[in-house]
């Protein structure tokens, strides 16, 4: 039997890298929004220059140069919602890239308690940072923003890193890619069966990640979730208007074997308002060591993570188990978004050679 060593891999695709002229832009990016910014070949683009930062950064040499690329830019992560992994991976995606970075987590250490409109406190920042990254939870106030800054002498992109249950189009983004580098032996997302379970309802990861499906062909969306926290309307609505095959079930039981891919998510038990959640049989969208051996044999596990009890640690150690891969991964997808917006790949490919 023979094995492929890694790091000849990553050596392989160093000289590949090397010899590479930057891919021809077709789609210009300064907000991001919202996925429906996104379309085929914007997601494979954004998909190689998330493995052409990682290539770089396995070698002191690249990491050196990474740090140079956006050196002379500054950052401001706008929390005030929480996060873990959202905000660790912004902010350790910009210091990849030699950015300097500032941060409020908490609407109460800032003049929002002094009664500052959110509108002139991303004014505030823009007037110091170079790229604004906000979560709250609203829908439609990173828009807002957007629109605010399109009216100023010195508007700076702005990221929507999670806003409310509404979208989280950069968790979408990395989830292309885990999804598209784990199938890569099978060609990839196109012709797949992908299944989304837990609060479709309220969960903005998978609301994103099944707006983004319209983007590659045949996939059978299967959607497996109580039937008080269906996907909603508008994202069937949107399904129906791209013809995406997609069926709802409660019983994961049914459709188990039949998936390639399956998303987990939490559920959202903070936007309760009579705590609805409390009335659901958890354990009927869960995945525990005993389904493993009646799923497909390369299938691959998805969470965005956090996790509650839906995804037993016990399958951590099992090869089809994706999610720490994804979680890491959004690092590399949040450094190219950054490099990206900011039209540093031209340099980013010189600096490789
Ligand atoms: C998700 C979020 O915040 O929407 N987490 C994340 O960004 N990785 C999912 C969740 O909180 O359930």
């Amino acid at each position: 039997m023979t094995t492929t060593n890694p790091n000849d891999e990553w050596e392989h695709r160093r000289q590949e890298l090397r010899l590479k002229t930057p891919p021809e832009q077709t789609h210009r990016l300064f907000h991001l929004l919202h996925p429906k910014q996104f379309n085929r070949s914007f997601l494979d683009q954004m998909c190689e220059l998330t493995t052409d930062i990682r290539t770089l950064a396995k070698s002191p040499a690249g990491l050196a140069s990474l740090q140079r690329l956006l050196h002379h830019r500054r950052a401001m992560l706008y929390f005030t919602q929480p996060s873990t992994r959202t905000f660790l991976s912004f902010n350790n995606a910009c210091h990849i890239l030699g950015m300097r970075t500032s941060e409020i987590r908490d609407s109460s250490t800032s003049s929002e308690v002094k009664g500052e409109t959110m509108e002139d406190s991303i004014r505030t920042f823009s007037s110091y940072v170079d790229v604004i990254v906000m979560r709250n939870w609203q829908k439609g106030l990173a828009e807002k923003a957007a629109a605010l800054m399109d009216t100023i002498s010195r508007p700076i992109p702005i990221i929507n890193a999670g806003s409310g249950k509404d979208q989280h189009p950069t968790q979408a983004l990395l989830d292309i890619y885990t999804l598209e580098r784990s199938l890569a032996h099978r060609g990839g997302i196109d012709g797949k069966v992908i299944g989304m379970m837990g609060d479709l309802a309220r969960g903005r990861t998978v609301r994103s990640l099944a707006y983004l499906m319209k983007n590659y062909r045949d996939v059978h969306l299967v959607f497996i979730s109580p039937s008080s926290f269906a996907i909603g309307d508008d994202i069937v609505a949107h399904l129906d208007e791209h013809h995406i095959r997609h069926t709802s079930t409660t019983k994961l039981n049914q459709v188990l074997g039949d998936l390639d891919a399956i998303y987990l998510t939490r559920i959202q038990a903070e936007h309760d308002v009579a705590d609805e959640s409390k009335d659901i049989d958890l354990d009927q969208f869960s995945i525990r060591k005993q389904h493993l051996t009646r799923m497909k044999e390369d299938a691959v596990i998805m969470h965005p993570l956090p996790r509650g009890s839906e995804l037993s640690p016990e399958i951590d150690n099992d090869p089809r188990a994706k999610y720490w891969r994804q979680e890491r991964n959004g690092m590399w997808m949040r450094a190219a978004v950054l490099t990206r917006i900011f039209g540093a790949e031209p340099t980013l490919y010189e600096l490789a050679k």
